[in-house]
């Protein structure tokens, strides 16, 4: 069982993990994937801790300020995201626009590491209740996506010719 600000940090890890791994690797191909993925991490993590962890902080907390910047930095951070997304493996800007993101997300890292969580931490809130429920959020966001992806796939293959049904007594 992970607390809210175990899994936040995690996932902050998991980012920073996958920033290395676009600098180490050589291939633009390669480069485009770990973007993608990382981008679809970043988009998940984001929408976890909007629908679910700061609203938690902003009830029990306060700390208006504080979050209303760490929105202003999610939403800085989706402008390049979905920049990020938009580019080819071949695009000459990739690597410019993904250090972009990667300055953008340290930055709001530090803060959220440095100031808000433990904040959070030293307070009563019930961290591991949260923590579930940004789980099996999670878990519904990822399915989402899976879904989304796959139909994205169906929809640019070739039409292959549907199958003929052969008609049965019984109702569908
Ligand atoms: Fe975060
Ligand atoms: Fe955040």
């Amino acid at each position: 069982m992970f607390s809210a600000t175990q899994l936040i940090k995690r996932d902050h890890k998991k980012a920073e993990d996958m920033f290395n791994k676009f600098e180490k690797t050589k291939k633009a191909e390669a480069k485009k994937r770990i973007a993608d993925q990382a981008c679809q991490e970043l988009e998940i993590h984001a929408a976890l801790e909007e629908e679910i962890f700061y609203p938690a902080v902003r009830k029990t907390l306060g700390e208006e300020d504080m979050l209303e910047e760490a929105k202003q930095e999610h939403q800085q951070a989706k402008e390049i995201i979905s920049e990020v997304k938009r580019m080819s493996a071949e695009d000459d800007h990739l690597e410019e626009k993904f250090a972009e993101l990667v300055e953008c997300i340290q930055h709001h890292v530090e803060e959220e590491e440095g100031e808000l969580l433990p904040k959070v931490e030293e307070s009563d809130m019930d961290l591991v209740n949260i923590g579930e429920q940004m789980t099996e959020r999670r878990e519904e966001l990822m399915q989402q996506r899976q879904k989304t992806q796959r139909a994205q796939k169906k929809s640019t293959r070739k039409p292959k010719k549907a199958p003929r049904r052969r008609k049965s007594g019984r109702a569908a």
